[in-house]
């Protein structure tokens, strides 16, 4: 073969090498298809918690909100190294500043949530170790939401107000 040929074989085979890998990273990876399911057990679990907690415990604005009993939990989970999750707010009115969305990733995903889709995530790198970061949109499910959110009451039945922000390390 020709010295071109050589290098244009080279050059193709590289190109298609990258492609297979970026494609691998997203949609086809099995270990980030079993985060992504870990995300979705996670979010059930969570979400049926705070509901539960609303219904049988919660009854005038002096009891423990079921939102900051999942921010004590969420800190004691990621303590223990598991993983981290943040109670975002979605409205632009937050009764903490702590929960806006805080990076880009944050910011994006409200935005998306927001304009209707029910999941985002994205897969980043940090020190050479790969996470996958979700978010899951928190639509107003309950009349006693209101109670201490009374914002909340103009918005429609499914649109989010808040969301679960999730970074789970991929093994
Ligand atoms: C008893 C009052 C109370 C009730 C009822 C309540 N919340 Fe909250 N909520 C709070 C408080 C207080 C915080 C701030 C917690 C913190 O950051 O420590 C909060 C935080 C939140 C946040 C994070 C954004 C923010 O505003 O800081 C979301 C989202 C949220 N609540 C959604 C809900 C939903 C959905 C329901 C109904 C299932 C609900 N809340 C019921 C008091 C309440």
């Amino acid at each position: 073969m020709r010295h071109w040929a050589v290098w244009t074989v080279l050059l193709l085979g590289g190109l298609v090498a990258v492609a297979v890998a970026g494609g691998r990273s997203e949609k086809n990876d099995p270990a980030v298809a079993r985060t992504r399911k870990t995300v979705r057990m996670l979010d059930d679990i969570y979400k049926t918690a705070v509901v539960l907690i609303t219904k049988h415990y919660v009854n005038d604005e002096s009891d423990l909100p079921a939102g900051s009993a999942a921010i004590a939990l969420f800190a004691a989970i990621k303590d223990k190294g598991w993983h981290e999750v943040r109670l975002l707010d979605a409205t632009g009115e937050p009764m903490e500043e702590a929960n806006l969305p805080r990076d880009e990733f944050e910011k994006s995903a409200v935005a998306a949530l927001k304009s209707g889709k029910s999941y985002y995530e994205q897969v980043v790198v940090k020190n050479g170790r790969r996470y996958l970061r979700a978010a899951t949109p928190l639509p107003v499910v309950m009349k006693k939401c209101t109670m201490c959110h009374p914002h909340y009451e103009s918005y429609k039945k499914g649109e989010p107000i808040g969301a679960l922000s999730y970074t789970l390390p991929i093994e």
